[in-house]
């Protein structure tokens, strides 16, 4: 059937700004392809500690693991840095329960952004890479301690963990380029090696896929010395976390990235923008909507399983951006509604255009 339930956690900060400039943008593509989006909207990060007393609650849980997919804003808040109970701690308690491994953070150049970015333009130009994190598994996950004076974060890994998203990212290179860069720190940690020998098997069903392995130091320096050398970046947690906030700086801005965060066939994926609640710019109305308008395109692709429709809102923001709707973070002086606006207008226009 084409009606879909979707779970909204629009979270803290910025995360509920962009989440309805989302929200928009689903219903004029919902609108347009015939689609019925049921939205029910919950609560996580500091606003559900504050409202329910914790991160996220068993009843949000359940509802995400009943929904066809989420579409989360962001969680954290200056206010529970330090404390003992994190909003940060909903999101993983969410990725674990709906075990969505796989993490597809999409890091393209937008010609019209060239400008945006701190690097040369020769450099951007053309880069257009997929950054495969793994999700629920590393030391975000492992075994914890934490005393006064002795602190430790277990960093597990399991063979099968390791395949299952290397599959996924073999399977969209075929689509791509053809390539993957499994990047991990094989000359330091045990996990990577085991990372490593997987990968390798799993090459073997892949021969139409190139395969090289990359230490991660090195490749947080290719990433902005010679990005256009990658298409799949396959990497762990920890790594991918912070190897896509560094991507950040090709198109210019944090609020240029989205994700979709994938487990098993058939559970229900969490779409989410790369970047946080981003607390400095927050309730000014000033957020940078594209990377969670993206997220949702996403989730009409790999969620809802309607290409059409995301490609539609894809083409609507390249043709905002292209006709200069920026917010400040990317050097415009449009506010997040004006943007959200200019999207809806060209996948609402392109009806009768196309
Ligand atoms: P951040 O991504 O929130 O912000 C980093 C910088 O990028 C800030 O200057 C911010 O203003 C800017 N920025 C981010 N998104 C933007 C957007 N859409 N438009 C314009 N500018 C944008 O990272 P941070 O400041 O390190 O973290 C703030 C909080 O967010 C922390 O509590 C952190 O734990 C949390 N966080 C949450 C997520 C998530 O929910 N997935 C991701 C990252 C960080
Ligand atoms: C992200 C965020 C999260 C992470 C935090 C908020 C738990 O930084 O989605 O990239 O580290 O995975
Ligand atoms: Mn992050």
């Amino acid at each position: 059937s084409d009606a879909f339930e979707i779970l909204l956690l629009p979270g803290d900060g910025i995360g509920p700004e962009v989440v309805a400039a989302a929200t928009r943008v689903l219903d004029a593509a919902a609108g347009r392809f015939g689609l019925e989006l049921r939205y029910e909207e919950r609560r996580i990060g500091a606003t559900a500690i504050r409202e329910e007393g914790a991160p996220v609650s068993e009843e949000t849980l359940r509802r995400a693991g009943e929904a066809d997919a989420v579409l989360l804003g962001a969680v954290g808040d200056p206010e529970f840095d330090g404390g003992k109970v994190r909003p940060e701690a909903g999101l993983l308690a969410l990725r674990r329960v709906l075990g969505t491994f796989a993490n597809l953070r999409p890091v393209a150049a937008v010609p019209a952004l060239s400008g945006s970015s701190p690097l040369r333009a020769r450099l951007v130009e053309g880069v257009d890479l997929l950054i495969v994190r793994e999700l629920t598994g590393g030391a975000y996950f492992g075994e914890k301690e934490e005393g006064e004076e002795r602190a430790s974060d277990l960093s597990v890994y399991t063979r099968g963990e390791v395949e299952r998203v290397a599959r996924v990212a073999f399977e969209a290179a075929r689509g791509r380029r053809g390539r993957v860069a499994s990047v991990d720190k094989a000359n330091v940690l045990a996990t990577s090696r085991l990372w490593r020998r997987t990968v390798e098997e799993v090459a073997r069903d892949y021969p139409d896929v190139a395969l090289e392995h990359v230490l991660v130091d090195a490749a947080a320096m290719h990433l902005v010395t010679n990005p256009g050398r990658f298409d799949v970046i396959l990497t762990e947690n920890l790594f991918g976390d912070i190897l896509s906030d560094e991507a950040a700086v090709l198109p210019g801005s944090m609020g240029m990235l989205p994700s979709a965060s994938l487990g098993e066939p058939g559970s229900p994926g969490i779409f989410e923008p790369v970047h946080g609640s981003a607390p400095d710019i927050a309730g000014k109305g000033v957020a940078n909507p594209y990377a969670t308008i993206l997220s949702a395109a996403m989730m009409l692709r790999y969620g809802l399983g309607r290409p059409e429709a995301a490609e539609a809102i894809e083409r609507g923001v390249s043709a905002a951006v292209e006709a200069g709707y920026l917010t400040p973070d990317l050097g415009g002086s449009s506010d997040t509604e004006e943007v959200a606006e200019a999207v809806v207008r060209r996948v609402t226009a392109e009806e009768g255009a196309a």
